[in-house]
């Protein structure tokens, strides 16, 4: 609930400390915030816009996809690289809740989802009785306090290092979670889909440095086996929404083996 996160957040236009009064969030200099009927509080600053958060189609197909639990392996692995804490856990790009409520299961501590996508954080603020549910932009300055965070989540999502930094605690760590190479990779030749980069992790390294060190890292690979519903879905809920041609992507599917055996293959990186 939003209550859980409230001392940790800051206003978007002033920065200073925002307080609920009944459902609206206010500042002392009097700005204020409207939480919606489904739980969740924008903080965007006024001339934010949205175009690159997740639509109501993907955030249905990403949910349905994460709640069958295709991706638990990944859900675990962020579980134990959390360790205990019973502070505040920031997911930023949360999309769904899915690990973040994964994550709020195993530790004390309170959970703000943040993501761009009011339809995803409607369910966002559902996932879990400890999320409060903020729509922002990953790319300005976050609406929560300096060092406030001690860790941080990012799961196939925006990752802003300076903002990230300024939000954790000393000795809070970021866990990040990015798809290797071999992620998808039957689907990726069959469907046509965008392809991961064997130089994405090193860049990701490299833009993250200036604020953040790496710590450790883990690999997690498993096998997904899904119907062509499945296949679908996992076109449906990501960046390829916006770039596969829809009669093409029929076809495809068409001729995929039910089930088809996916191999998942992401790393979990942890920074601090
Ligand atoms: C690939 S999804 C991953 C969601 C979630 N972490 C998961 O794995 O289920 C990327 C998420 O980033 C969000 N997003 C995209 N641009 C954003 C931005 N500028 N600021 C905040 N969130 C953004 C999208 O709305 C979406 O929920
Ligand atoms: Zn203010």
């Amino acid at each position: 609930m939003l209550q859980d996160i409230e001392r940790y957040l800051a206003c978007p236009h002033c920065a200073q400390q925002l307080a609920l009064d009944g459902r609206t969030l206010r500042c002392p200099a009097g700005h204020s915030f409207d939480q919606a009927k489904q739980g969740y509080v924008s903080l965007l600053a006024g001339d934010a816009h949205t175009g690159t958060g997740d639509t109501a189609a993907m955030v249905a197909a990403r949910g349905d996809f994460l709640t069958a639990g295709h991706y638990r392996p990944i859900a675990e692995a962020l579980a134990t690289a959390a360790g205990p804490t019973d502070g505040l856990v920031v997911d930023l790009g949360a999309g769904t809740g899915y690990y973040l409520a994964h994550v709020l299961e195993q530790v004390q501590g309170v959970g703000a989802a943040l993501d761009i996508s009011k339809y995803a954080l409607r369910r966002a603020a559902k996932a879990h009785l400890r999320i409060g549910a903020v729509v922002c932009d990953a790319w300005r300055p976050l609406p929560l306090q300096d060092a406030c965070a001690d860790l941080v989540l990012n799961v196939f999502a925006p990752r802003n290092g300076p903002e990230i930094r300024r939000v954790l605690r000393p000795g809070g760590r970021l866990l990040l979670v990015s798809p290797t190479s071999r992620h998808l990779r039957e689907l990726v030749a069959a469907l046509g889909l965008l392809s991961v980069d064997e130089e994405k992790e090193r860049r990701i390294d490299e833009k993250l440095s200036p604020w953040l060190d790496r710590t450790d890292r883990v690999e997690v690979e498993f096998r997904l086996s899904l119907s062509r519903a499945d296949a679908a879905a996992v076109v449906a809920m990501g960046p390829n929404a916006w770039h596969t041609d829809p009669d093409a992507l029929t076809a495809a599917l068409a001729e995929l083996p039910e089930p088809v055996e996916v191999t998942g293959s992401v790393q979990v990186t942890t920074y601090r």
